[in-house]
């Protein structure tokens, strides 16, 4: 049997029809950008996630990079993000002329934690970028008592909550989420939102996704067009009331890897203290993960090793790159997805576990 890395196909598999009919009554009233479905879309992710404002963009990147400009970061600003993580997390400050100061993670949880984020701030932190990384959701409440807003990179999270049933992206002053078709909420093309609970940002970054106006006569600032697309927002809609039941099926999903001994053989993924992940990608850890990649894939079964060559080690970040990151080291050495989607099966689980117990790499 093999078993893929993903399967977004499944899960949407009972919606096909119902995507089909909203693609072409959208196409049929031909409102394309920042109409009825956008509006909605915005109100309804808004109340799920109890954040007070959302605003749709064109992708996750461009959440993080509006969300920064609207935060005030600029030129010259340091910007704490972890190295371990999707390039956009710091793309998106170096893009607008800020700097990375890259900070290590936990190699348990592959996630910032307040240590590590005070061990990089400087007298120029502006901004604390935590990432919720795989669907974990990093500390804010410890991070955000160091005194320095903080920005939720919650592009891999959509669905985690803490423990208390708040949302990852709505714990900090604005969290950014993607949705990237392999994402928790995966659109048919790019996608992104961000989310606030200050209305004076919300009005700004309104702004800023807009050409830096109210109106498209009058410009105010020096903006950006990024919008959320009309017909992603409608068949975005008619995902969101799944959302939960696929989120479930991905913490299922954990539990049939566990049931099935995968934590006599490997790391299982541990959840930062106090949360509930929606795991959107099943990273076990492993010492000779490269080569338990290896066997996995001749035996048909899925897997990646994601940020094997971290950002501070990446050519464009070159600049920012005088760091020593042992947590991230590790991590990039030792992490390792497996398989994971709203219906992996019971069976699945156990194939998988049996060709990592067969790599016999102990
Ligand atoms: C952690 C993280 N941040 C940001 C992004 C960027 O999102 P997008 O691809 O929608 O621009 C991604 C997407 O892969 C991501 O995983």
């Amino acid at each position: 049997m093999t078993v893929p890395l993903f399967d977004t196909k499944t899960p949407l598999a009972p919606l096909r029809d119902a995507l089909n009919a909203k693609a072409a009554e959208v196409l049929e009233a031909g409102r394309y950008i920042l109409g009825p479905e956008v509006a909605a879309f915005e109100r309804e992710l808004a109340e799920r996630l109890g954040a007070p404002h959302l605003l749709g963009v064109a992708n996750g990147t461009d959440a993080l990079v509006l969300a920064l400009r609207a935060l005030g970061v600029g030129p010259g600003d340091d910007v704490v993000v972890p190295s371990f993580t999707f390039y956009a997390s710091a793309e998106a400050i170096a893009v607008i002329g800020a700097n990375p100061v890259f900070c290590d993670v936990d190699p348990e949880h592959f996630c910032v934690t307040a240590d590590t984020v005070r061990a990089a701030l400087t007298p120029n932190t502006k901004v604390v970028m935590v990432v919720h990384l795989f669907g974990n959701i990093a500390p804010v409440d410890e991070i955000a008592a160091l005194g320095v807003p903080v920005l939720e990179d919650a592009a891999q999270a959509i669905g985690s909550r803490t423990a208390d049933g708040r949302h990852a992206g709505a714990l900090s002053v604005a969290g950014t989420f993607s949705f990237f078709p392999s994402k928790n909420l995966g659109a048919f093309g790019d996608g992104g939102a961000i989310a606030t609970a200050d209305a004076a940002l919300a009005e700004q970054l309104a702004m800023l996704r807009f050409h830096g106006s109210r109106d498209k006569v009058s410009f105010e600032l020096v903006g950006h067009n990024s919008r959320l697309d009309e017909l992603q927002a409608a068949l975005l809609r008619l995902e969101l009331p799944h959302l939960d039941a696929w989120c479930d099926g991905r913490r299922a999903a954990a539990a049939h890897y566990a049931d099935a001994g995968l934590g006599e053989l490997a790391g299982l993924p541990v959840p930062v203290a106090g949360c509930d992940p929606a795991w959107h990608l099943y990273v076990i850890r492993h010492p000779r993960a490269e080569e338990l990649g290896a066997a996995l894939s001749a035996g048909g079964i899925g897997n990646k090793g994601y940020y094997r060559r971290p950002l501070h080690r990446q050519a464009a970040m070159r600049p920012w790159s005088d760091v020593e990151l042992p947590g991230t080291d590790e991590a990039a050495h030792t992490h390792l997805a497996i398989p994971m989607s709203p219906v992996l099966t019971r069976e699945q689980a156990g194939e998988v576990v049996a060709a990592v117990r067969n790599a016999d790499l102990d």
